[in-house]
């Protein structure tokens, strides 16, 4: 009886070793590869960035007109939360009715822009998630101005009760800036909807011909989860390693 007290506290401080040392190298070795490249240093510049994808012109025309290019600058600098931008095709624009964007005021166009930005920085995976609506730089104080986000599996949708789109192509995914690339114009009910045509009303609309080819759903690669499943396997390892050498310490 004497003698079995000592063994096991020589089997519980070699158990104690033997976790520390299975348990510090998976620790150590998980930090080096994830470790997200340095953010650059200088200010982000948006219109630049969609300047060099090229097919966002006419976006970029209504931003510098509407000059909340400098409003975004601006909040880019200062806001601790972010901005999400979400970025229409040219496109997009070309399929709009004619005159629908030439027909708004200025305050109009202003509160088009401003509702494809949302005063907080989403990742993609976030918005699989957001809690709806999500409020734009167009919302005032109340709940107006918002768009929708459905997610199923990888893929995101946008609906402002008007228009659905998938939002496929993430130009930029970096705190504090996320700009994504969407196909139709974001039209807000509270400028597109309640309105009637001022023109007679057309019948139905027809079903789009076009809808069917968009097929290309470029699913964002979904990032690769960490191994956090292998330091459990470790414990339970050592565990029963530890229980197997108890029992024979039992038995001797
Ligand atoms: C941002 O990019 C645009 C277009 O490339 C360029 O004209 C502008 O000077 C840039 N602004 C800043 C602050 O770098
Ligand atoms: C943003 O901040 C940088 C440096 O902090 C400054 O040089 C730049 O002028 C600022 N831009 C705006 C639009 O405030
Ligand atoms: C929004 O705020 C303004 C003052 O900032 C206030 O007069 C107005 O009643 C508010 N609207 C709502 C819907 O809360
Ligand atoms: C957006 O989501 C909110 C909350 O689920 C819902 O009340 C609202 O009707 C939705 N609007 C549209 C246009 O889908
Ligand atoms: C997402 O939007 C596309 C159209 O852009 C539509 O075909 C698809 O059914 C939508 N998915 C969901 C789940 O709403
Ligand atoms: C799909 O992508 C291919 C190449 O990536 C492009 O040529 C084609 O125009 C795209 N189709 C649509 C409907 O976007």
């Amino acid at each position: 009886m004497a003698s079995s007290t000592p063994l096991s506290l020589i089997i519980l401080v070699t158990l104690n070793i033997q976790l520390l040392l299975l348990l510090l190298p998976p620790q150590t070795q998980a930090q080096t590869p994830s470790a997200p490249a340095p953010a650059p240093a200088g200010p982000v510049n948006l219109t630049g960035i969609l300047d060099k994808n090229g097919q966002y012109t006419t976006f970029i025309r209504l931003l510098v007109d509407t000059q909340v290019d400098n409003q975004i600058e601006n909040q880019l600098n200062t806001s601790s939360e972010g901005l999400t931008v979400f970025a229409p095709t040219d496109n997009a624009f070309n399929n709009l009715k004619s005159g629908a964007i030439n027909d708004l005021s200025t305050q109009e166009k202003v509160q088009l822009v401003l509702y494809h930005v949302s005063p907080k920085y989403y990742r993609l995976i976030d918005l699989l998630t957001v809690t709806n609506p999500v409020r734009t730089q167009a919302s005032g104080n109340d709940s107006n101005w918002g768009l929708n986000f459905t997610g199923h599996g990888n893929q995101v949708n946008v609906t402002t009760g008007i228009v659905t789109t998938q939002i496929n192509n993430a130009l930029r995914q970096q705190f504090p800036l996320g700009l994504y690339q969407v196909d139709m114009v974001l039209l807000p009910e509270e400028l597109f909807g309640a309105k009637p045509p001022a023109s007679a009303p057309s019948p139905a609309k027809t079903p789009s011909s076009t809808s069917n080819t968009k097929t290309n759903t470029s699913a964002p690669a979904s990032p690769t989860k960490g191994n956090g499943a292998s330091g459990r396997n470790v414990v339970g390892w050592v565990l029963s390693l530890g229980l197997g050498m108890i029992c024979m310490g039992a038995l001797s």
